[in-house]
């Protein structure tokens, strides 16, 4: 894949933004554990990585799950004071994220790591919000902006509770991607979260601006055709929110989950495992996923534009 986008790099086809386009910084951001974020994340990466993006993957998280999908160990393989997001949120931490950068054996997608030590930032983060509360909510985002001029999406995996990293990231993030199962106590907790979105944004708002973002979509996650109440579900999604659904969902695959259980990806198998139907139906609807993503992204850069109305896309 390297050898792909060097010669995309000759040839002048590399997809790149130009550099007064706005990197894409994307949150999956949903307050409720187990929906599929860090899945999300990780195949997003790697789908824009193979189209020939510069992707950054930053992971919030301490339980370091897209860590361990990149084939970093968090507990032997990441050090909390040098690798991960949380010297730099320390007090008097470092002026940029550069540091914590580390490429990963994907050309084309560095990553920021998380092992537990980063949970220590929440209750640090908390005790200093009443002194210092713009500080503390904009650090991650200065340190998204600190290196984002490399990149052209940066993908930012958060914890599944509502804490300061939660809300730091609802604040450096410029595009939101949030997965939604259609069952229904999934679907009554994004609702919940909607609506705590709106309060939680409007009060970071009293604390130094709006963060606008370019796009906020909802995905139905881990759908399964077969359940009737997850058809049901989804139509009424689609009827709750006719212009934030994403129009692809993100099926309830073994392909994943087997996946998963290896600490891979699906777009990291190969070989006779490809050949399955299984297999090439989870490539369809990731793929489906993903071009969607990337027309929204590229919508969001003024020097596509004109590509984009040529291909009938704008
Ligand atoms: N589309 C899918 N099909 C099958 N399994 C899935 C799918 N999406 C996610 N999973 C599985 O569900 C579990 C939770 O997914 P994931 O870790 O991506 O969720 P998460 O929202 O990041 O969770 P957390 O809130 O704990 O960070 C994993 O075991 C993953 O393999
Ligand atoms: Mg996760």
């Amino acid at each position: 894949m390297g050898q792909v986008n060097q010669m995309r790099d000759v040839f002048g086809t590399l997809p790149h933004r130009a550099s007064d386009d706005p990197a894409l910084v994307l949150a999956v951001q949903n307050f409720k554990g187990g929906v599929g974020k860090s899945t999300i994340v990780s195949h997003l990466s790697q789908f824009f990585a193979l189209k020939g993006y510069r992707v950054c993957v930053i992971d919030c998280d301490s339980q370091a799950s897209t860590t361990a999908m990149f084939g970093m160990n968090p507990d032997i393989d990441v050090d909390e004071e040098e690798d991960t997001l949380y010297p730099f949120l320390r007090h008097g931490g470092p002026k940029s994220l550069h540091y914590a950068l580390r490429a990963t054996y994907w050309p084309g997608i560095a990553l920021i790591p998380a092992n537990l030590g980063l949970y220590d930032a929440e209750y640090e983060f908390a005790a200093r919000m009443a002194r210092e509360p713009t500080f503390i909510l904009d650090r991650l985002r200065d340190g998204v902006e600190s290196i984002a001029d490399q990149f052209d999406i940066i993908l930012l995996d958060p914890p599944p509770a509502l804490g300061m990293l939660s809300l730091s990231v609802l604040r450096a993030a410029n595009a939101l991607l949030i997965p939604a199962p259609p069952n229904n106590i999934d679907f009554a907790s994004t609702a919940h979260f909607l609506k705590m979105m709106e309060s939680t944004l409007s009060e970071l708002a009293e604390h130094g601006g709006a963060r606008e973002y370019s796009f906020v979509k909802i995905i139905a996650s881990k759908m399964n055709d077969q359940k009737s109440a997850h058809l049901a579900i989804k139509r009424m999604m689609d009827a709750v929110f006719p212009q934030d659904m994403l129009q692809a969902t993100l099926k309830d695959s073994a392909e994943i989950d087997n996946a998963t259980a290896n600490l891979s990806t699906v777009y990291e198998l190969t070989g006779p495992a490809t050949r399955t139907e299984t297999h090439k139906r989870c490539r369809a609807y990731l793929d489906a996923v993903g071009r969607e993503v990337e027309l929204l992204t590229r919508k969001t850069w003024p020097s596509h534009h004109k590509a984009l109305r040529k291909e009938g896309l704008l």
